[in-house]
């Protein structure tokens, strides 16, 4: 079995991928604080079995490098999904530089870097950055919230950083993005929920399992590299 490894395997779509991954893959899960919900997916056995080693890390303080240091430790991951991120809604007038820093930090930076780094010593296979529909579509795209200007700032060069990344890590590596629509969150208001199915065409939330088989649809395309996938139902 191949190793990979997954950023942000806490998050609500994040901890939904692990299942599916531990089938096929030997792990490298990522989190940064979400303890309880790292040790409920534990309690599943094949997740159990499959992981290599759990790093927790937080990319606003600690630095980059020692990350990728820790990753490499126990091998050179064959898939890497990007999926760790904040997602921020500060409305303008309380906008700070702080925020600026922190958002492009974690959501930009930090993505960016361990791509470049790990494209740059792995062996072969691809490489994922999982964005929201903000990435490639702007900040009206989801009707019934609104991201900060910081949050999309720290989003909307990832069309032209898959690019950039997969010529320059070809022919070893490739590189696509995914931008996902709307996920179920059990945690939102039932008005968001109902709100965001009205607006999706198709009327139904994204499926993770859908994401999953996405990655398994890229990661066995040779051809595909260098682009963004959707899965949104079309909003
Ligand atoms: N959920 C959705 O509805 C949805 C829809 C469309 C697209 N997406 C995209 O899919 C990707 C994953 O989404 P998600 O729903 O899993 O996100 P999420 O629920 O917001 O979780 C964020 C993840 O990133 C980690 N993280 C946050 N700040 C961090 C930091 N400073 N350093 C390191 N890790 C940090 C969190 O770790 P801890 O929890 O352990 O602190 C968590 O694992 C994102 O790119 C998101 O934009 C999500």
């Amino acid at each position: 079995m191949s190793l990979a490894l997954l950023t942000g395997s806490t998050g609500v779509l994040g901890r939904k991928l692990v299942p599916y991954l531990a089938k096929s893959y030997k792990l490298v899960l990522h989190y940064r604080s979400s303890e309880e919900v790292f040790n409920a997916l534990l309690s599943d056995p094949s997740v159990k079995s499959s992981l290599v080693k759990a790093i927790k890390w937080d990319f606003s303080k600690e630095n980059l490098s020692g990350f990728i240091n820790e990753v490499v430790k126990v091998g050179i991951p064959s898939l890497v999904i990007l999926s760790a991120s904040q997602y921020d809604s500060t409305p303008l007038s309380r906008v700070t530089e702080e925020l600026f820093d922190y958002l492009v930090r974690v959501n930009l930076v930090a993505p960016t870097y361990i791509a470049l780094k790990l494209g740059t010593i792995m062996e072969g296979g691809l490489i994922v950055f999982l964005t929201d529909m903000i990435a490639i579509s702007g900040h009206e795209v989801y009707t019934g919230i609104k991201p900060s200007l910081p949050y999309v700032a720290s989003r909307g060069s990832f069309y032209h950083i898959v690019r950039y990344l997969s010529k320059e890590l070809a022919p070893k590596v490739r590189v696509v993005g995914i931008a996902v629509g709307w996920v179920d969150n059990p945690k939102a208001s039932k008005e968001l929920r109902d709100l965001a199915i009205r607006t999706i065409p198709t009327k139904t939330f994204v499926d993770p399992g859908e994401v999953y088989r996405l990655i398994e649809l890229a990661k066995e395309s040779p051809s595909l590299n260098g682009v963004f996938l959707t899965l949104s139902g079309g909003i």
